[in-house]
């Protein structure tokens, strides 16, 4: 049986995600799968992501205790949000693991001109 999967007209791909009309952020969970999710105006990145259960349903909240939130933004991403706060780097410093665009997903307010922004979660939190 042949599928849109492997049709020629794609070699084999998978369809490319769908652009919604709203605001989005494309997040590749731990598992390496891509999603997209919608974006609300003034909520926290780690509350998207959490609300759109990818992984992150035991979190401090925002209180910079847990780093549980920890996400790596694209090159592109990283330049379209605010650079940390001192302390947030005072807890990324605290993990075992970081990249050169680790964040704390809880410290960066969404606002809609973010829309198209790429992460993943970090394995390591
Ligand atoms: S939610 Fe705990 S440090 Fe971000």
């Amino acid at each position: 049986m042949t599928t849109a999967l492997d049709s020629p007209a794609n070699g084999g791909a998978p369809p490319p995600l769908p652009e919604p009309d709203a605001p989005f952020i494309r997040v590749e969970d731990r598992n390496g799968a891509s999603h997209t999710l919608e974006a609300v105006e003034g909520w926290r990145l780690m509350e998207i992501i959490r609300d759109h259960g990818l992984g992150m349903e035991n979190t401090c909240g925002g209180a910079l205790a847990c780093a549980e939130c920890h996400v790596i933004l694209d090159a592109a991403a990283a330049k379209r949000v605010p650079p940390p706060r001192e302390d947030e780097l005072e807890k990324l410093d605290e993990l075992p693991m970081l990249y050169e665009n680790s964040r704390l997903s809880c410290q960066i307010i969404w606002s809609d001109e973010m829309s198209g922004l790429s992460l993943k979660l970090a394995q390591e939190t």
